[in-house]
């Protein structure tokens, strides 16, 4: 080793010992008698220091160090006379005695400190020195152990990490596919998965029983904070189980990662059905770290001679606790936000239950004061409340209270990312319509069991056949998703003929797994997550690219290698991609 310690562990018991270090050098400080340099590696940052009178020379060669030049030093181990209590080292400082420079750097383009002054574009573009970075190091050493635990969990209970394929078939189904021409057959592509799901699936048939990897995926969809064109999950697969049983083992895979990374106890996780996930919160990965549940008006906001609520198919508000005191101002910044073209409502109503008892709102000419209150039973309001309603085609107004109930949360700080809310999310619907094609879409997809009691519905009213489907929800993030899957030749026929695919079709794409059942499929079921978001959700930061070493922007670019770009013509000839000349 070129050294006898890290930059992260020396404190007052190490005084008087000689030590060598090797690092960074992140900060000089020159005043005059002395000159201190913070030296930086990946476990901490520990204080050189020169002293002009006792080595002159030393001291001139150490003024003439750059950032983040690479040193190795020789010194002794001495007590600070200016502590730092900040860090674990602070009480401590190397009087230097040699310095041997490894290398030198160019002067970095942002400072390499917690708090750069580097912009997103510039950091990812030099993302090996952002990662030099504490905060940036903490997170990928975060998802490291979130690594290392679920692994080694997984293999206590029998779980077999499985490799599959990346060059596999394109499907139709699901996101857009990354495609890779094939230069031994021309004209033919290979598909990078979107998960592996079959895979998985043929490895029940296999007899594996129990399956898990963490493993690379790959979709070709718009970006957000939280979506990346190649992300990680936790793919796991589990025969002879009921859907309790998959939720049984990963709710407390998850406790067990809470636990062991964040110290934190979870209680067992609610269980809440798709409907009512709709029902009061509007949206199927509810936030539910506050109530402010919604509440239905028709029978109460309609017949008033209201055109907005009495042509609307949903009239819905939620309760803003201690919010009546709102200024005109602060209430037409909220009707500002639900019009944003993103959200896209047309207005909205508020009654203010005011601490002297009266009861004022936007729509007092249509609605008396008994009107009002009666609206206000229905939330158990009291003096100081806020309601806030929407009204409209019932899906579309459901979605738009959803997003102005996560705003009234986070300015009422009901959101603090150090509150952790887990909740199961059951029953979705198997299908869904799609307007523009006129067909049906698997909602999870095209494997996962419809319920056994909706089985019948199949043939009369599809849309209302519910999936033994299940979402692991956290503070409003879907986390994981999974199902029990179908394993029965049949029913698996039934569901592609509901997907619009033909006998032929369905042989052509999923030919091998509808073979595979028949050679004895035991049941099975199975969930994935997304580990890039649990790594974001357990840190505390929205964005997933946090967590990921090397990510790409929101336009699907790696910045550094200046990813995607073009190829040789040579490349395209041997590809076919192009005409040979
Ligand atoms: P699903 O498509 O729900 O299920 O994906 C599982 C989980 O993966 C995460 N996720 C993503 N994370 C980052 N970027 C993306 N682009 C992205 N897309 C999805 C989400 C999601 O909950 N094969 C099934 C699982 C199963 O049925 O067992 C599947 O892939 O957190």
């Amino acid at each position: 080793m070129l050294r006898t310690h890290t930059c992260g562990e020396l404190n007052i018991n190490n005084v008087g010992q000689p030590v060598t270090l090797c690092g960074w050098l992140q900060r000089s400080r020159d005043l005059g008698g002395m000159t201190f340099i913070d030296l930086r590696d990946r476990y901490g940052i520990t204080q050189l220091a020169f002293n002009m009178d006792t080595n002159a020379e030393l001291c001139e060669k150490a003024r003439k160090l750059g950032r983040e030049y690479v040193l190795q030093i020789t010194g002794k181990v001495v007590e600070r006379s200016n502590k730092n209590s900040k860090i674990p080292t602070g009480d401590i400082e190397i009087l230097v005695e040699k310095i041997e420079v490894l290398n030198e750097s160019k002067t970095p383009p942002f400072t390499i400190e917690d708090q750069s002054d580097g912009g997103d574009e510039l950091r990812m573009k030099y993302r090996y020195l952002d990662l030099r970075r504490t905060p940036v190091y903490n997170n990928i050493l975060l998802r490291h152990k979130m690594a290392i635990e679920t692994r080694n969990y997984l293999n206590g209970l029998d779980f077999v990490e499985v490799e599959t394929p990346f060059l596999i078939k394109s499907t139709p189904e699901g996101a857009r596919d990354f495609v890779v021409p094939s230069r031994m057959n021309e004209g033919e592509f290979y598909a990078l998965p979107q998960s592996p799901q079959t895979f998985k699936q043929l490895l029940m048939v296999s007899g594996y029983d129990r399956y898990f990897q963490i493993v690379r995926c790959f979709r070709d969809e718009d970006l957000r904070a939280d979506r990346q064109p190649e992300f990680t999950q936790i793919d796991c697969e589990m025969s002879f189980v009921t859907q309790d049983d998959v939720l049984n083992t990963f709710e407390a895979l998850t406790k067990h990662l809470f636990k062991v990374v964040k110290n934190v106890d979870v209680s067992t996780f609610p269980r809440m059905t798709y409907a009512d996930a709709m029902t009061y919160y509007g949206c199927d990965k509810p936030d539910t770290r506050f109530e402010m549940k919604f509440v239905e008006l028709n029978d109460v906001a309609k017949g008033k001679d209201f055109k907005v609520f009495d042509d609307a198919e949903l009239v819905v508000g939620i309760c803003a606790d201690g919010c009546s005191e709102y200024t005109r101002k602060q209430l037409d910044e909220l009707t500002d936000f639900v019009k944003r073209p993103q959200i896209g409502a047309t207005g909205l109503v508020h009654i203010k239950f005011n601490l002297d008892g009266t009861v004022k709102s936007s729509v007092d000419k249509f609605f008396i004061e008994a009107d009002l209150k009666a609206i206000g039973e229905k939330f158990n309001a009291k003096a100081g409340d806020l309601i806030l309603i929407m009204a409209g085609v019932r899906e579309k107004a459901q979605k738009q209270l959803s997003e102005l109930r996560l705003e009234m949360g986070e300015r009422l700080e009901l959101r603090s990312p150090e509150v952790f809310s887990p909740l199961w999310v059951v029953d979705f619907p198997l299908l869904e319509y799609d307007e523009d094609s006129q067909r049906f879409f698997a909602k999870h997809h095209p494997f996962t069991s419809p319920k056994m009691e909706d089985i019948e519905l199949m043939e009369t009213d599809p849309g209302a056949v519910r999936a033994i489907a299940h979402d692991l929800v956290i503070n409003g993030v879907e986390v994981a998703g999974g199902s029990i899957r179908i394993f029965n030749r049949d029913l698996q026929n039934k569901m592609f003929k509901l997907l619009g695919f033909s006998e032929e079709e369905a042989k052509k794409q999923f030919g091998f797994l509808l073979d595979a059942f028949e050679y004895g499929a035991p049941p099975h079921g199975g969930i994935a997550f997304g580990f890039d978001r649990l790594c974001s959700l357990f840190g505390g930061s929205e964005s997933i690219r946090d967590y990921i070493a090397f990510p790409k922007n929101n336009a699907g670019r790696d910045v550094m290698l200046d990813a995607p770009s073009s190829i040789s013509t040579e490349q395209l000839e041997e590809l076919q991609l192009v005409l040979k000349k």
